[in-house]
């Protein structure tokens, strides 16, 4: 087996039919391939001969980690022949992916599973799945007669993308896990221009955005990501939706994890939802891939050594607040503590606290003291990943 990385002009014919057959209905037309789009992208393929047996693409995308925005290696459009399934064909390929990242000074790594056994070893961590909501129209009425200054506008995507991605970014530099595809792999929904936007704005401000379809009428407002700058953008976004309730008969939408939309409004009735199954799992995984990397992230006091069992990050380290922001070292002291990589990227992704570690077997023990010092050191945070890929 060979492993070597595919151009954009080859990918037709050599990555793209292994990922139709895995990911479409097939035989049949698959989804349309535009180089224009994935340019960015490093996809490597593994071959026997001519023949492509595996491949893997590694999008270099950014991502919000505890306050610093740092470049995150996205990886998506794993697939495998039939024939050629179960052979290590697909662990060679993110393997030298995750290398590759390490080398070109990626700190961090995110996908979303189709199984998360089958990434928890590579070293991914599971982060929350954000709810999906459903929410009856016309409980979100009263928002209407609400007295909130700004104005929601309704436009074709196309033509409010600048806007709803200027939105994200600057979303992005203030919360944590926040992702971002680089400009020419997100581009395609402006060039596909399949859905409407809604734009909220206060003083002139871009401060809300909902990328979102009609299903049909007395349907759905099937929407994406709730951005929102605070609840007074978020507000004028359920007020927009609530001028629909003639027409629809459901809003649907994914707030950050954290939120609670039971107390958006009075008299909302909303049902949120998270499915989890072994199979058919939405909610994305993470990885740190290097500890120096993470220097300047924003934690909380004191510090700890521990030592990472992980054939990336591995090592001994000092971990050490100054002044809120962690100071990295390499160490020679002895550990306090024995982590997984899994188990380094739970803390910093805020996911699990240290008394979880021992139980999903990501350190093989904590003492109470130790467990105390990392959790405040990492105090518990909700990443929100909001792109998609
Ligand atoms: C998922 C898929 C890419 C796996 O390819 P593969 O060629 O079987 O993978 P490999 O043989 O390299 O196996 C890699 C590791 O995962 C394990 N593994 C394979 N399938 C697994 C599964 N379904 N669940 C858990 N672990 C699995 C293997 O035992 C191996 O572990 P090891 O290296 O520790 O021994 C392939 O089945 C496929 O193309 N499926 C359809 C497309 C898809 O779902 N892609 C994933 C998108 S996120």
């Amino acid at each position: 087996m060979i492993i070597r990385s595919v151009s954009p002009e080859e990918r037709p014919a050599v990555s793209l039919p292994l990922q139709q057959y895995a990911f479409t209905a097939s035989p049949g037309p698959g989804f349309p391939f535009d180089p224009r789009y994935h340019h960015e992208n490093a996809v490597l393929a593994a071959f026997d001969g001519e023949r492509a047996l595996a491949c893997a693409t590694r999008i270099p995308m950014t991502q919000n980690v505890r306050g610093r925005v740092l470049a995150m290696a996205g990886v998506a459009g794993v697939a495998a022949a039939p024939d050629a399934r179960r052979g290590g064909h697909v662990r060679a390929l993110v393997d030298r992916h995750l290398a590759d990242a390490v080398a070109e000074g990626f700190a961090v790594s995110a996908l979303y599973p189709f199984r998360t056994s089958f990434y928890e070893r590579f070293g991914y961590v599971s982060l929350p799945e954000p709810a999906r909501v459903t929410i009856d129209p016309a409980s979100l009425t009263p928002l209407l007669r609400a007295d909130l200054p700004g104005e929601v506008t309704w436009h074709p995507v196309a033509d409010a993308y600048d806007d709803v991605r200027d939105l994200h970014t600057r979303l992005q530099r203030t919360t944590h896990g926040v992702a971002m595809r680089p400009a020419g792999n997100a581009a395609w929904v402006r060039e596909a221009n399949e859905s409407w936007a809604a734009v909220a704005r206060v003083a002139g401000e871009v401060v809300g955005a909902l990328v979102y379809k009609i299903t049909g009428h007395h349907g759905e407002l099937a929407g994406g990501p709730l951005l929102a700058v605070d609840p007074h953008a978020r507000a004028l976004l359920l007020g927009f939706a609530a001028r629909h309730v003639d027409q629809i008969d459901t809003v649907t939408l994914t707030p950050h994890p954290a939120d609670r939309p039971e107390l958006w409004s009075t008299d909302i009735a909303v049902t949120a939802a998270v499915r989890s199954t072994p199979t058919d799992v939405f909610a994305p995984m993470a990885r740190v891939l290097s500890v120096p990397g993470l220097a300047g992230i924003d934690v909380g006091t004191g510090e700890v050594t521990v030592a990472v069992d992980d054939p990336l990050t591995g090592g001994t380290w000092r971990l050490r607040s100054d002044g809120g922001t962690l100071a990295v070292a390499a160490s020679d002291a002895e550990p306090e503590a024995v982590l997984t990589g899994h188990g380094l990227s739970a803390l910093v992704y805020g996911v699990l606290d240290p008394a979880e570690l021992p139980v999903r077997r990501f350190a093989p023990t904590l003492p109470a003291p130790v467990a105390d010092r990392l959790r405040a050191l990492f105090p518990p945070v909700t990443p929100w990943l909001v792109e998609p890929f």
